[in-house]
């Protein structure tokens, strides 16, 4: 399947020893407590089950769906919940867990929405981030990769629902990029 795309921006096995990296690390962070992993959903559902998986410390998982008005590529900063937790989390150590971050509107909803419900912590783990569009100022504590500012596609990532599950990440073509 790797043919038909010639712009690979991350490799399986570079995704995968990354996803390994990113979980020593919450696993070093969070020794002796038991985070509440929020993936937020679709994107996000394949780096959350890799994720979790290499995560040595005992974590629970929850699910939010959103969506931000606007248009499809562009997010205009309002967000609305289409799925919400099932967890209370007062008191607990949340980590937010994002495929991409790119105006970094929806991240930044997210830390307020979520604060405001008193959980002990906050943070927040992305796969991929574009640092060229941002438009809020927000702090992820893990990150991935840094990608260009074209359209990926794969590994949870869409082109109108379209290849979440190539095993790779690549640069949509441009010619459908329009
Ligand atoms: C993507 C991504 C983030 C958001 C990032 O979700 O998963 O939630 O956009 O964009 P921002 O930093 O500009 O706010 P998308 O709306 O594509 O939904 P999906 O994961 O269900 O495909």
């Amino acid at each position: 399947m790797t043919k038909e795309f010639d712009e690979v921006l991350v490799r399986e096995e570079e995704i995968r020893a990354r996803v390994s990296e990113l979980a020593a690390e919450i696993s070093r962070d969070y020794e002796g407590r038991n985070p509440l992993l929020v993936c937020i959903l679709k994107g996000a559902v394949f780096f959350m089950a890799d994720l979790v998986r290499e995560i040595s410390v005992p974590c629970e998982l929850d699910f939010m769906a959103v969506a931000s008005y606007g248009s499809a590529t562009d997010s205009s900063g309002v967000v609305r919940i289409l799925k919400d937790l099932d967890a209370n989390i007062e008191g607990r150590d949340v980590i937010i867990i994002e495929d991409i971050i790119d105006t970094g509107l929806t991240l930044s909803y997210l830390f307020k929405n979520l604060g405001a419900r008193n959980p002990a912590t906050v943070e927040a783990c992305a796969l991929l981030t574009k640092p060229s569009r941002r438009k809020a100022d927000i702090s992820c504590k893990y990150v991935g990769f840094e990608v260009p500012d074209r359209f990926v596609i794969g590994y949870g990532l869409d082109y109108r629902e379209d290849y979440r599950n190539l095993r790779f990440i690549a640069a949509l073509p441009e010619e459908k990029d329009e």
